[in-house]
């Protein structure tokens, strides 16, 4: 059975909804995030979890016992957010040490407690600064530390890094997941940030609305988005309406306004039933009729916008089937207004809902 399991929850503040039959289950030892854009529930499932909010209607399980009603000093939670929220008055020491005095635990298991924490967290010797002579980063090993140090059942962490440069928030994920899996801790992690969520989770749950839209392995997201919405989220930028489909032998014939194109069947995967498909720039092949051939999955346009993006160029490319945006690692770019072809690979071509 998992660990933790969200069952038809609804939340609301002041009558509106929320949260609407929200389902969620996690595997012990397993991070699960919560990806989003600003404003789609993702604080709100967290805050949930932690006992600050009571759902309306659902039950929320956790270790085969019902926490809906469990207080928030009943569940052995730890919580690290954007705002650190360290005491300033305390060193760090005493900061990691908070949640153990709470628990009146013994001074000398204290030290032997908070010193495997700063080992953890790299932050062996710093342990008699205060926050305000640390680095943003070392403030957040901190707080994650003062989370880790009560051995908690259940991590929760709301946009950790959101409030550190763009390299140290590289490195900082590298150390949660380190720290996360060499503790087997469970975790559930929030962030707006795909390539975050992706690159430390077990899966990963894309959330629009109140409602998980698609829950699965990172790399199944990625490839495999199942609705419009998630798709665009993690940066498939072109769609095709498509006016009919058939299934052949290895993938599903789409037409339309007298284009053919296949989308291959994905080995594993269920056929989804849309008839929308979907494809990132970098996935989509431009060239020359010489150099992509003729046949299905392709059509004429002509460039109307091109922008240099370090590794390649994106160009707007405007066709009889709408403009798609292209990327490509090329020296000389094409020009405004040149006509290119464009190659959409079956097996690159996602059909989504
Ligand atoms: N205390 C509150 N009172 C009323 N509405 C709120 C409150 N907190 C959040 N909301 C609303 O609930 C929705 C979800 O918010 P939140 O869970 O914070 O989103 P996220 O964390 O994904 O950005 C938003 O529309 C937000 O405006
Ligand atoms: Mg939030």
């Amino acid at each position: 059975m998992s660990l933790l399991q969200l069952e038809n929850v609804s939340v609301a503040y002041d009558q509106q909804l929320i949260l609407k039959d929200f389902n969620l289950s996690i595997e012990k030892g397993q991070l699960v995030s919560l990806l989003g854009p600003s404003g789609c529930g993702k604080t709100t499932t967290l805050r949930l979890i932690a006992g600050f909010l009571e759902a309306k209607d659902g039950r929320f399980l956790f270790g085969g016992q019902d926490y809906t009603r469990m207080p928030v000093n009943k569940r052995n939670f730890g919580l690290v957010f954007q705002s650190y929220a360290l005491f300033p008055h305390l060193s760090v020491f005493d900061n990691i040490a908070f949640g153990l005095r709470l628990r009146k635990v013994g001074e000398d298991e204290i030290k032997r407690r908070v010193g495997r924490m700063l080992e953890i967290v790299s932050l062996t010797g710093l342990e008699r600064r205060f926050p305000k002579a640390l680095s943003g980063g070392q403030k957040q090993r901190v707080a994650i530390a003062r989370a880790l140090v009560i051995e908690p059942d259940l991590l929760l962490f709301d946009e950790p890094l959101s409030n550190l440069d763009a390299n140290l928030r590289v490195n900082m994920r590298v150390e949660i997941r380190r720290i996360q899996q060499e503790l087997g801790i469970t975790a559930v992690y929030v962030s707006h940030d795909q390539e975050e969520c992706f690159s430390i989770s077990d899966r990963v749950a894309v959330m629009n609305r109140g409602v998980i839209e698609q829950l699965d392995h990172p790399a199944a997201i990625f490839k495999r988005p199942k609705t419009e919405f998630v798709a665009r989220f993690i940066g498939f930028h072109n769609f095709i309406d498509f006016e009919e489909r058939s299934e052949t032998g290895n993938g599903t014939e789409l037409k339309v306004r007298g284009y053919r194109f296949v989308a291959a069947a994905q080995p594993g995967h269920e056929v989804r039933a849309g008839k929308k498909g979907a494809i990132r720039p970098d996935d989509v092949e431009i060239g020359t009729v010489a150099e992509l051939g003729s046949g299905a999955n392709r059509v004429v346009g002509k460039i109307k916008v091109s922008t240099y993006l370090g590794r390649s160029y994106q160009y707007e490319v405007e066709t009889e089937l709408g403009t798609f945006t292209v990327n490509k690692e090329m020296d000389t770019p094409y020009v405004s207004g040149s006509e290119v072809h464009l190659m959409f690979p079956p097996e690159r071509l996602v059909l989504v809902d």
